[in-house]
């Protein structure tokens, strides 16, 4: 076979496995078996190892196989995500209805699509010219995370639309669907986890975004991720006149959709699909949390436009959860990986929605107070499309008298230091560092790049040194042996020399980075950089007063509070006198730039689009660390507007208002 005829193989190949996948995956349909596939799918894979320059993104062969990631790339929207009003009883669907028919000026019917909310993770999948090229998930609805490899591996996702006859395909198509995985697979999967000793996820919904956000998208594919696709953003193509008339070109261009949709004359009908699909919901391989009610006409929708952030043409109306009656035994309090202090009640075991459930989370002591839940009480608990289920009310009527109200203990039940809740929030946690509960999380954290940056030093081996008491917080790391080393498992004298080296090499570091390690509630990485800039020691640091903390620029009550707090403890103090005996230095602070030697003094600067040089998130740390502010929003107070590929409408707005716009180019110039 020449090259010529290799093209042109290849090309077939594609083309039928394109179909056959089609067939199976969004169908259910398939017209060959999986051996014919499989050797379609191992002779394009041989040809295309044979002319490596002929591998298209788009091939079938090209579902897995990308390196792994570093990080996820941002990107925009084109058209933004937005969410969904919800309902809970049908007066609130009616007085939707209601709401539509007086905008519109209407007193007639309105004619409404219908759909299963599916309980899984929204995503947007961009097509130019028929061919797949960036899958993102919502995030904030404006920028979302790209996730295009682990999308790939979703086989149920077109990777080139399918023509349909007499039409020409989309120039442009970004779709919108909800990634989720199926009840079996979820099942499957965390019994797999438990017996490799890593924690279940706790539903299907996190299942799912779990998977989603693996930077190696060979783990994704190893979860059988699906995915229905309900709706556009940007388009450029004929015309489309109603929300049904798009679910069957999405269903004509090879996308999935779900097969129980409902066009609805009007909102009586809605309830009857309603009620219908509640009644079919335990029957269903996947989950759903509602009907999700869309006007379905595009031009009324178009006259309804949006508030705030979700449309007005459009009403998610959840199912009620699944609910039991059952009796409070006792409250008993688990302290978690970041030292929160949850009760949960102990309740006499009772079947909810198919499952026997004996506990159920209380949350925190305000919903405890806000529910009156008392030891003993009769109780309503339910189990919403979450696992973990939870105390709705207490039926008073059933009480005896010998009920016991309950209160959070002031210490924590593991290792006794002073449980802390700061005024205003509901979580209350345990203060100390080397309480067990939470030590292995604080190492994990101690240790990470951006903190003390101990290569090699990873989850496993730090779970091991703690659950053999090698370590009992994070300064003991600078005491451990190489023998100590080589008694956990798999732990080789080469690689416990490597650690032990990059543990020695740690203590090497920065007072920015060793505050960020620390690990003070709520102090992250930018916080600790402002507190190095204000403070010459952590010994400084750990005298420094509420009203001194406060009077430093970015740092509110809540941060200020948490340090002080945290420098009182005295095991806090205990360990950080190890860390400095056992040689964690840092250099002494440079002398502070003045202020006016700083070129972007007083400047404001917003980024658009995307850059080619530097992340986002680089750009804007060169403008703050040269004076300058990052913003996110284009005003007349805003300097400058940078301008990378694809800009979105800040760059209109900065024209509108006159703002100085620069390219990449020009402002690196700036930065010099
Ligand atoms: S339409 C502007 N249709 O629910 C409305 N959303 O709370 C866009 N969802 O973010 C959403 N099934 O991720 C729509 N059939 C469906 C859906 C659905 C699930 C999710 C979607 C959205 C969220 C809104």
């Amino acid at each position: 076979m020449n090259e010529a005829q290799a093209r042109k193989r290849i090309d077939k190949l594609r083309e039928e496995l394109h179909f056959h996948n089609y067939r199976y995956y969004v169908l259910d349909d398939p017209v060959i078996s999986d051996a014919e596939y499989d050797r379609l799918m191992r002779e394009l894979e041989n040809l295309e190892k044979e002319y490596p320059h002929l591998v298209t993104p788009d091939s079938p062969t090209q579902r897995v196989g990308a390196p792994p990631l570093d990080k996820f790339e941002e990107v925009r929207h084109a058209v933004p995500m937005l969410s969904l009003a919800n309902a809970f009883e049908e007066e609130e669907v009616r007085e939707f209805d209601g709401r539509v028919k007086r905008f519109l000026e209407t007193t007639g019917d309105v004619e409404y699509c219908a759909e299963p909310k599916i309980d899984g993770v929204a995503v947007e999948l961009v097509y130019e010219q028929g061919r797949f090229l960036i899958g993102s998930t919502r995030g904030d609805g404006q920028v979302g995370e790209n996730v295009t490899q682990n999308l790939k591996t979703i086989k149920a996702i077109p990777l080139n639309l399918i023509p349909s006859k007499g039409k020409p395909l989309p120039a442009r198509l970004d779709v919108r669907g909800e990634v989720y995985l199926p009840l079996k697979a979820f099942q499957e999967l965390n019994a797999r986890r438990e017996r490799d000793g890593e924690p279940p996820f706790a539903n299907p919904r996190n299942a799912a975004a779990g998977s989603l956000r693996q930077l190696d998208s060979s783990i994704t594919a190893q979860r059988p991720l699906d995915i229905f696709c309900h709706g556009i953003g940007r388009y450029s193509g004929t015309e489309l006149k109603t929300q049904w008339e798009l679910l069957e070109a999405l269903r004509s261009w090879g996308f999935k959709i779900n097969p129980h949709r409902r066009r609805c004359r009007n909102v009586n009908e809605v309830f009857l699909f309603y009620r219908e699909l509640d009644a079919l919901r335990e029957k269903l391989p996947y989950e759903i949390d509602g009907v999700v009610i869309k006007v379905n006409s595009f031009r009324l929708q178009e006259a309804l436009g949006t508030v705030a952030r979700s449309p007005r043409w459009a009403l998610a109306f959840k199912f009620k959860p699944k609910e039991a009656i059952t009796r409070v035994l006792d409250i008993v309090v688990n302290v978690g990986r970041t030292g929160a202090l949850t009760p949960s009640a102990v309740l006499e075991p009772v079947r909810v929605g198919g499952v026997t459930v004996s506990s159920a989370t209380l949350h925190n002591q305000d919903e405890i107070d806000r529910k009156d839940v008392r030891i003993g009480d009769t109780v309503v608990i339910q189990r919403a499309g979450d696992v973990i289920p939870e105390v709705v009310r207490v039926l008073v009527e059933k009480r005896t008298g010998k009920e016991k109200k309950f209160r959070l203990p002031d210490r924590c039940p593991v290792c006794g230091s002073e449980v802390d809740r700061p005024e205003g929030e509901a979580v209350a946690r345990c203060t100390g560092i080397a309480c067990p509960a939470k030590l292995k999380e604080t190492i994990i954290h101690f240790a990470s790049r951006d903190a003390m940056n101990i290569e090699g030093l990873g989850v496993k081996i730090i779970e091991q040194m703690v659950e053999r008491g090698l370590i009992k917080d994070y300064a003991d790391l600078y005491t451990l042996t190489l023998e100590q080393m080589l008694t956990l498992e798999r732990m080789g004298p080469k690689l416990a020399e490597n650690i032990l080296t990059a543990i020695r090499n740690s203590k090497k570091t920065t007072l920015d980075r060793l505050i960020y390690a620390l690990g003070i509630l709520h102090v992250g990485e930018h916080i600790a950089k402002l507190l190095a800039n204000e403070f010459s020691t952590v010994e400084e640091l750990s005298q420094a007063t509420l009203e001194r903390l406060t009077s430093i620029k970015g740092i509110g009550e809540e941060i200020a509070s948490s340090v002080v707090k945290f420098f009182q403890q005295e095991g806090n103090q205990k360990v950080i006198r190890k860390l400095k005996d056992y040689g964690v230095e840092y250099p002494p602070r440079p002398a502070r730039p003045k202020a006016k030697d700083l070129k972007f003094q007083g400047k404001t600067f917003v980024f658009t689009g995307g850059l080619k040089t530097l992340s986002r998130s680089e750009a804007e740390s060169k403008v703050e660390s040269l004076g300058g502010k990052a913003s996110s929003s284009v005003s007349k107070k805003t300097d400058f507007v940078v301008a990378g590929e694809d800009p979105g409408s800040k760059l209109d707005k900065a024209k509108a208002l006159g703002v100085k716009v620069l390219t990449e180019d020009e402002f690196l110039e700036l930065v010099g």
